[in-house]
């Protein structure tokens, strides 16, 4: 194939380890087809999948089950995430051999199907995950911080109190970053923070890296882009996500600390979910999170356009920080983003909107509809073959491959 790309720029393709492509489980919300065929048409060549599926993926015959559905439908690359619980760390290892990619731990989760595995776990699944040499990401929120006499504030009625602690104090998040951040330098693991809402963390995780803990962060578009001043707009219940879009004030420090290279990369925490699901009338029933693997890279090249970063800052943060972290570099010693051909090409004189339509999620209920846009991937190649064109999935199902991660 002879690709034209006079006046186009080419990237690597961007690497988004923090993906919940929802199947098996909730494929009413997004399936392996169409998660992928947005993070195609989004210039996202490999998604990482997180497990709280149904059944979650926390042994080798439900990462074996989600292998084999990936594999039929996939049209980009992808990583599998194994979940940590409390009752599997002696399956952690056979995951890793199956191929798991990486692990994620929830510190705080009141998903019944993840639940939080108490400290000792924790530490004891940090020893496993050192001596395999696989980073761990970590929901780094401290949800039992919550509780009173035995109970959520939620539960126990106290709705205000848990608005507010869940909505404008961060010290859920900042205590669990501190916490991970100690527990990985006792152990010797390598984490990975997902998702940094606040900067509240940000000297914890400095001062980390400072003392040679091996943490890599991430932050996600929302948390750039958005603020509870939104609220107005969105509405509050539709804005739900864990951890929260904090007051103004936090978006300006993430930015810094992302360009300044204290949080590393740049992920989406792509949630889907429908908009029915986040609209109910009480803010505990709407579903937490937003699609998000089609609207990142258009989203910072707006901001490229004006700007606020180069581009070259944002093939750091969105392709080689994570292929770095997570060992995705094909010779030891070697990092080669694009390698293989995963390659983006943009017009940055293309111009447009955002909207939930236009997107290829089924959960597509967006909160940044209507922003405006400046800079385009017009065509995303996995491997050498155009999985996406001018907008639209092009790629064959079953085009994705699974990836292969080097341990350290
Ligand atoms: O907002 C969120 N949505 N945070 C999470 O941790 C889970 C995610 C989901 O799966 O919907
Ligand atoms: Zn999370
Ligand atoms: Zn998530």
């Amino acid at each position: 194939e002879t690709i034209d790309a006079t006046g186009l720029h080419v990237i690597p393709g961007a690497i988004d380890v923090h993906v919940h492509v929802r199947e098996p489980g909730f494929s009413h919300k997004e399936t392996w087809t169409s998660a992928t065929r947005a993070a195609a048409v989004g210039g996202v060549t490999t998604v990482f999948d997180m497990p709280n599926t149904n059944p979650p993926t926390a042994s080798v015959a439900a990462l074996d089950r989600k292998h084999a559905i990936a594999g039929s439908q996939a049209i980009v690359d992808y990583g599998l995430y194994g979940l940590i619980g409390e009752h599997n760390l002696d399956q952690l290892e056979a995951m890793a051999q199956a191929g798991a990619a990486s692990f994620k731990l929830y510190m705080g989760s009141e998903n019944p199907l993840v639940p939080c595995p108490p400290d000792g776990a924790i530490v004891a699944a940090f020893e496993i995950l050192a001596r395999l040499g696989i980073r761990t990401t970590v929901h780094a929120e401290n949800t039992p911080l919550l509780t009173w006499r035995g109970e959520t504030l939620r539960a126990a009625g106290r709705t205000d109190a848990a608005a507010h602690l869940e909505q404008h104090i961060d010290l859920a998040a900042v205590e669990a970053v501190s916490r991970t951040a100690i527990f990985a330098e006792w152990t010797g693991a390598k984490v990975h923070i997902a998702h940094e809402s606040t900067r509240h963390s940000l000297p914890h995780i400095r001062f980390a890296k400072a003392r040679g803990v091996d943490l890599t962060v991430e932050t996600c578009p929302h948390y750039l882009f958005l603020s509870t001043d939104d609220g107005g707009r969105l509405g509050d219940n539709f804005m739900r996500v864990k951890p929260p879009v904090r007051e103004p004030g936090h978006a300006g420090p993430l930015w810094d600390a992302l360009l300044d290279g204290t949080i590393d990369m740049l992920s989406t925490d792509h949630a889907p979910h429908l908009m029915s699901e986040k609209t109910r009338d009480v803010i505990w029933d709407c579903a937490p999170g937003f699609p998000g693997v089609e609207t990142s890279m258009v989203l910072m090249l707006a901001q490229v356009s004006r700007g606020r970063l180069t581009l070259g800052q944002y093939v750091r943060m969105a392709c080689e920080a994570p292929a770095e972290a997570f060992g995705m570099f094909p010779r030891k010693g070697v990092l080669m983003v694009g390698a293989d051909a995963d390659i983006v090409l943009i017009d940055m004189s293309k111009t447009g909107r955002i909207t939930a339509a236009g997107l290829h999620s089924i959960g597509n209920a967006t909160p940044f509809e209507g922003f405006a846009l400046h800079g385009m991937p017009v065509r995303t190649l996995v491997r050498g073959k155009t999985v996406a064109l001018d907008g639209r999935p092009v790629g064959p199902p079953g085009w994705g491959r699974p990836v292969t991660v080097r341990r350290t």
